[in-house]
C-alpha cells in the first residue's frame, strides 16, 4: 500500500480553534506584542488551576528547568538524581551549571524512575532530585518526597507532560519545591514554545521572573507602559526567557478548553485500550486508579515474544499504513554525550533499555476522530495478525 494513496495520520497535530485565533489576533491588534498583562493573566489562571501560590510564565519548560535549578543555587560538582528515561532538557540544564546528572533506571514494569534506585543514589553532593512524570502519569511522588525530606533534598517535578494530571485527587504542581510544565506544540495545551513554572516560594518565583528578564529589576517588563518607569537596574547574571502576550493569549484560550481535551485524550486512551487488550503482541499502559492520567503520550510496548518483527519494523509497517508514530525516550544514557563525557554505559540501566526497545508512542490527541483512532486499532490488529510468531 503506498503512503502517497491514503491520508497520513500525523503523530500530532494541535487543537486550534476560532478563540484560539482571535485571542491572537486581538493581541496583534492591540500595539503591544511581549510580556505584559496577558502574561500576567495567563500565570493568575494557571496559578488558580493547579492550585499553586506562584506562577511565572517562560519561553520553554526547559528555561522553567534551568532557572529552577539557578534558583536553588546548583554549583559546579553539585549532583542532580534524575531519571534515565527521559528527554534531554531535563538533564542538559544540570550540565549547564557543570554539575552532575545522576542517572536511574526505571521501577519494573514502568517507565517511571525507581524512588529506591534514587535513594540508593543520594551522596554527600547531592542537592536535588528531578521527578519526571512520564507520558503524564504522576511518579511515586510521596515516595519520593519522603526520601527528599528525609535527607534534606529539593524536589523540582518536570511535569512537562503532566498537564492535567492529579494524584490522588490533587492536581500536579504543588508537590515538590518547584513545578516546571511545557506548553511546546505537542502538549495537551501549548502556546506554540512556552513553560511555565509553580512553586509555594514567592521568592523563588521573583528571582525566577527576574532572571528570565536579563537579570534586571523585577517589573521591568513596564518600563515601557505608563505604569512603569525608563530606569531598570541589573541585579544579577540573567537570561531572555521571558514568554510573550502573543503566546500567553493563546495559553489562556487554551487552558479554559484544557479538561475538555484531556477528556477527548481520555476517551482515545480507553478506545485504544479496550480494543488492543486482546493482542498479546502488544501490551497497553495500565493507569493506577489513584491518578488521572494527563495521556499526553501512549505508549505501548511491543512483545517480541508474541511478534516475528521488531518494534522498528512494528514502525515502518504503520506508516505503509499511513499512520505517524514516535518512540518516548532514548534513555539518556545510550547517547554519546552521556556515554562520552559522563562514563555512562549501555546495559547499566536495564529495564530503561528493555522498555525502550519495545515502546511505541500511539497518535493521541483531541483533533483525533473516532475514525482515525479506529484506524490505528485496525492497522495494529492487521499487524499482529500477519506477523504473529
Ligand atoms: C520530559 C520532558 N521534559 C522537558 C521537556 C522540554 O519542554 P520544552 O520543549 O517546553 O522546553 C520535554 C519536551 O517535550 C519533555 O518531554
Amino acid at each position: 500500500m503506498a503512503v502517497t494513496q491514503i491520508q497520513f495520520l500525523p503523530f500530532h497535530r494541535a487543537s486550534i480553534d476560532e478563540q484560539d485565533i482571535e485571542s491572537v489576533v486581538r493581541v496583534l491588534r492591540s500595539g503591544w506584542l511581549t510580556t505584559g498583562n496577558e502574561v500576567r493573566q495567563f500565570e493568575g489562571a494557571f496559578a488558580r488551576y493547579v492550585g499553586a501560590r506562584n506562577a511565572v510564565a517562560l519561553s520553554s519548560c526547559t528555561a522553567a528547568l534551568h532557572l529552577a535549578l539557578a534558583a536553588i543555587g546548583l554549583q559546579e560538582g553539585d549532583e542532580v538524581i534524575l531519571p534515565t528515561m527521559t528527554f534531554s532538557s531535563t538533564s542538559e540544564v544540570v550540565l549547564y551549571f557543570k554539575a552532575r546528572p545522576i542517572l536511574v533506571d526505571c521501577q519494573a514494569n514502568s517507565f517511571q524512575a525507581d524512588p529506591m534506585a534514587m535513594e540508593r543514589a543520594i551522596t554527600s553532593r547531592t542537592r536535588a532530585i528531578i521527578v519526571v512524570h512520564f507520558a503524564g502519569i504522576p511518579a511515586d511522588i510521596e515516595t519520593i518526597l519522603d526520601i527528599a525530606r528525609r535527607h534534606k533534598l529539593i524536589v523540582i517535578e518536570d511535569a512537562a507532560h503532566a498537564l492535567p494530571t492529579r494524584y490522588k485527587g490533587k492536581m500536579i504542581g504543588t508537590f515538590g519545591d518547584i513545578t516546571c510544565f511545557s506548553f511546546y506544540a505537542t502538549k495537551t495545551i501549548t502556546t506554540g514554545e512556552g513553560g511555565m513554572m509553580t512553586t509555594e516560594n514567592a521568592e523563588v518565583a521573583d528571582r525566577v521572573r527576574m532572571l528570565s528578564m536579563h537579570g534586571i529589576s523585577k517589573d521591568a517588563y513596564k518600563r515601557y507602559t505608563a505604569e512603569g518607569s525608563w530606569r531598570y537596574e541589573i541585579l544579577d547574571v540573567g537570561y531572555k526567557y521571558n514568554m510573550t502576550d502573543i503566546q500567553a493569549a493563546l495559553g489562556l484560550a487554551q487552558l479554559a478548553k484544557c479538561e475538555a481535551m484531556q477528556a477527548r485524550r481520555d476517551a482515545i486512551a480507553t478506545r485504544y485500550s479496550s480494543a488492543l487488550s486482546s493482542l498479546d503482541a502488544f501490551e497497553c499502559p495500565v493507569t493506577p486508579s489513584h491518578v488521572t492520567h494527563a495521556w499526553h503520550l501512549y505508549v505501548i510496548q511491543v512483545n517480541p515474544s508474541a511478534l516475528r518483527i521488531s518494534r522498528d519494523t512494528v514502525i515502518e509497517e504503520l506508516k505503509q499504513r499511513g499512520i505517524g508514530t514516535s518512540v518516548h525516550f532514548i534513555p539518556l544514557h545510550l547517547h554519546p554525550l552521556y556515554q562520552k563525557a559522563l562514563g555512562y554505559r549501555s546495559g547499566e540501566f536495564p529495564v530503561a533499555e528493555r522498555r525502550f526497545e519495545r515502546a511505541l508512542s500511539l497518535p493521541i490527541y483531541a483533533a483525533m476522530s473516532e475514525e482515525d483512532t479506529d484506524r490505528v486499532i485496525d492497522a495494529l490488529h492487521d499487524i499482529a495478525r500477519e506477523y504473529r510468531r
